[in-house]
């Protein structure tokens, strides 16, 4: 029998052999497998039982191949019991099939996580038929293989034998591009933030609105979506391979068409945020790859939450260390952070006078640490919207704006295939985002008061870049880098 372990991302095809030899009756795992494998003993010594099949009372040892492999979850459940059933003559046939799932004790079989990375691999290494629970059939189809999905044990042994036979899942359809949550239309005013936005959406570049309650913070960063570029081919199997990994794929469409836009609560825990457990299971990081991930009200996470935000915003992955080795997973997207500026909120509005002590106020800045802050390069301010800008006609739809993003990314897309604009690296910068001798001088004005380091320089550069790209400009012009620093203000 064949099945596969996941670890992580990372995947492998693992023999399973069974020995059923005369002796004393046991039922012995061998091949590295962790707590959860060494109970699929008992799950599936019922499972045989209760499906109307004899366990053999004997000596029944299994080897997980190759053993020197790490064996973790559920999902070894099937072969197992399909192994020995086979052993004991009581299935007829040798199998083929790719096999995996977890048994109920009452022998119902059970979807496992990541269903689509193991069948993914075991097409790769020639395997053109799997065999799963029905939840997880749409996953393996949408792979390319035959797929058979049953709901218990009995089922697939019945199919296997050729008593019944089943008919392999279609392939599920691409679901339509769903609608956005929130058109830039329906904000009012907001200019500003809205062209800071445009330019995350270009460059992917990270984004903190900063304003009082109520004037479409949460709004803007909702309206994210909706400019951002279709997934392609690539970044949506790599979208979804996470989701599945995470048992989050939805079944009839389990390829996504929407980039991931993940808005966890500040009251998320790290393990949730971040990824983490055993077997591990990706964050939020993690799910909002290849899109965004929203941060509201980001000065209420904790700031040990936030600091590990660093790694992922520098390496766009997140490795996490466990007993037993490392799992690393992608994390590449656009973080859209959203704060008031003081506890009560109206520090700065005209409209609400502030009550806030300035050490107050110091501290609930400081909650989001420099470390984090420095790798976000925008940084807008959301007012609050004067009552006639709220009944404004005629504003500029998502559709418009996205057209932009998409004609910008292509410029970029000349220049380094793979990247963004956020992720030029130095060298990159200083290739393509040279200025002109009287943009120099603003720049090195702008260095001088700001104070800013090496590395706010290039993000501002970079920046400028995008500005640059969305005008249809091959060189960075004046006003661009001047964005660039009107977007860079403090918090
Ligand atoms: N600029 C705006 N244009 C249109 N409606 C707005 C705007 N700002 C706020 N609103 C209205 O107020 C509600 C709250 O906005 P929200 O984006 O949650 O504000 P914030 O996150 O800044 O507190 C929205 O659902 C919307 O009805
Ligand atoms: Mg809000």
């Amino acid at each position: 029998m064949t099945a596969c372990a996941l670890w992580g991302l990372e995947t492998a095809l693992v023999t399973v052999e069974v020995d059923v030899a005369n002796g004393l009756p046991a039922f012995v795992v061998v091949g590295l497998p962790d707590a959860a494998v060494q109970e699929a003993r008992e799950r599936v010594r019922a499972a045989v039982r209760n499906s109307g099949y004899e366990f053999p009372l004997r000596r029944v040892t299994v080897n997980l191949a190759p053993a020197e492999r790490r064996k973790e979850g559920t999902g070894f459940d099937l072969a197992i019991a399909l192994g020995i059933l086979r052993a004991s003559g009581q299935l007829r046939t040798d199998v083929r099939a790719l096999c995996f799932g977890e048994l109920a004790l009452d022998g119902a079989l059970r979807p496992v996580r990541g269903a689509m990375p193991r069948v993914r691999h075991a097409a790769s290494r020639g395997i053109r038929e799997v065999v799963v629970a029905i939840e997880n059939a749409g996953e393996a189809a949408a792979c390319g293989v035959a797929a058979f999905g049953f709901g218990s044990l009995r089922d697939v042994v019945e199919h296997l034998d050729g008593r019944v036979r089943a008919a392999p899942s279609s392939i599920p359809p691409r679901a339509e591009e769903p609608r956005h949550q929130v058109d830039l239309a329906e904000i009012a005013g907001q200019e500003t933030p809205k062209r800071a936005l445009e330019i995350a959406a270009a460059g992917g570049h990270n984004l903190l609105l900063v304003g009082p309650p109520g004037t479409g913070k949460t709004m803007l960063a909702r309206a994210l979506p909706s400019i951002l570029p279709p997934l392609d081919e690539e970044e949506a199997l790599a979208a979804s391979t996470i989701h599945s990994v995470a048992g989050l794929a939805d079944p009839g469409h389990p390829i996504l068409t929407a980039r991931p836009f993940r808005a966890p609560h500040h009251t998320a825990s790290h393990l949730a945020l971040v990824g983490g457990g055993s077997p591990p299971r990706p964050g939020e990081i993690s799910l909002a790859h290849c899109g965004s991930l929203f941060l509201d009200e980001v000065a209420e996470f904790s700031s040990a939450v936030l600091d590990t935000l660093r790694e992922p915003l520098e390496e766009r992955s997140i490795t996490i260390s466990r007993a037993g080795g490392a799992a690393t997973y992608p994390a590449l997207f656009i973080l859209v952070a959203a704060m008031n500026p003081c506890p009560c909120g109206h520090y700065g509005d005209p409209a609400v006078e502030c009550r806030c002590l300035p050490e107050q106020i110091e501290r609930y800045r400081g909650r989001l640490s420099g470390p984090v802050l420095d790798r976000i390069d925008l940084r807008a301010h959301v007012p609050r919207v004067p009552y006639e800008r709220l009944r404004d006609e005629g504003r500029e739809r998502s559709s418009a704006v996205r057209g932009r993003v998409l004609a910008a990314r292509e410029r970029s897309r000349a220049r380094t295939r793979t990247r963004v604009n956020a992720d030029l690296t130095v060298s990159e910068v200083r290739r393509y985002c040279g200025v002109d001798a009287e943009t120099e001088i603003l720049l090195a004005e702008a260095v001088r008061a700001r104070r800013l380091s090496a590395r706010g320089y290039h993000r501002v550069l970079r920046v400028a870049r995008t500005s640059a790209d969305l005008a249809a400009s091959d060189v960075v012009r004046a006003e661009d880098v001047a964005l660039a620093l009107l977007l860079r203000a403090d918090p």
